[in-house]
């Protein structure tokens, strides 16, 4: 009996040992010559607390991927399997600017289906989370662009996932503000335990956050190679390990865009 239970108790634990499961994905859209294969055979795990980057040049497939992920498409081929609902932060933040900050965050709550009395003081909580105590009566407009997504990863937070996809969240801010942003998001990662699974083509970005770094090659999107990051956090982007790694993966990357441009 005791084994059984033990085994029965393994069992579980080994169930739970991916917060996303990629297996075998392809993924092809309808091209005038017929169709396109944009992702072809991916597998990719991530672990539960894990940090992966998904890299790659522009095109290649990389927001493709996470929208499968996320659910938001289907795989022509293969399977994806994720430990609940994920949770999304894109790079537009997709506010809703006739909410105050406090509200949009609210609203996510309603969604998940926490109890209105308790909405307010959790949005405060995320909005602490994020340090932005003291943004929750200010109207999407007052706040700037890094103000913004920070409300956004708080909206993001407040859905209670135990996996978050982020496609390049952070581009179109400027470096000081990704560098703060940077450090906020490896706070809020190692005080949550979440999964994350960020998609950007920054290669510094993509070592300055990763415990590991998936480069996804073009037309079609494939592993090319991944790299496991020991550098220990807190990490700088100027940092000289974070360089040197970086520098290592960008030859990669330049020669899967060189592959590419010789199609
Ligand atoms: N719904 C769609 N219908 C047809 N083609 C699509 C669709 N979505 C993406 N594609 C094509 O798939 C390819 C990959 O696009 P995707 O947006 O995933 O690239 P990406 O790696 O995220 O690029 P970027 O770094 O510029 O964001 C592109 O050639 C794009 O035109
Ligand atoms: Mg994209």
């Amino acid at each position: 009996m005791a084994t059984t239970l033990a085994k029965a108790a393994e069992g579980a634990v080994a169930e739970r040992t991916h917060a996303a499961r990629i297996e075998h994905v392809s993924k092809s859209f309808p091209g005038p010559a017929g169709p396109q294969l944009v992702l072809d055979d991916i597998s990719l795990d991530v672990a539960p607390g894990e940090f992966v980057t998904l890299l790659g040049a522009s095109g290649c497939g990389k927001s493709t991927l996470l929208n499968l992920v996320a659910g938001l498409d289907e795989p022509s081929a293969g399977s994806i399997e994720t430990t609940g609902r994920p949770a999304l932060m894109f790079q537009e933040h997709a506010l809703f600017p006739w909410l105050t900050a406090g509200k949009n965050i609210e609203l996510a709550l309603r969604l998940r289906g926490v109890a209105k009395a308790d909405r307010k003081p959790e949005a405060e909580r995320l909005l602490e989370l994020v340090r932005l105590g003291g943004a929750y009566g200010k109207r999407v407009h007052e706040l700037s662009g890094g103000m913004r997504q920070r409300v956004a990863l708080a909206r993001a937070l407040a859905q209670d996932s135990r996996l978050l996809l982020m496609d390049e969240p952070f581009a179109a801010l400027d470096a000081i503000t990704r560098d703060v942003l940077h450090g906020e998001l490896t706070r809020i990662w190692e005080e949550t335990g979440l999964s994350v699974l960020f998609v950007t083509h920054n290669v510094r970005e993509a070592v300055r956050l990763a415990q590991r770094v998936v480069l996804l090659s073009s037309r079609p999107g494939r592993v090319a190679k991944e790299w496991t990051v020991g550098i220990p956090q807190p990490r700088r982007i100027e940092d000289a390990d974070v360089a040197e790694l970086s520098l290592e993966i960008t030859e990669h990357l330049r020669g899967e865009i060189r592959r590419h441009g010789q199609h």
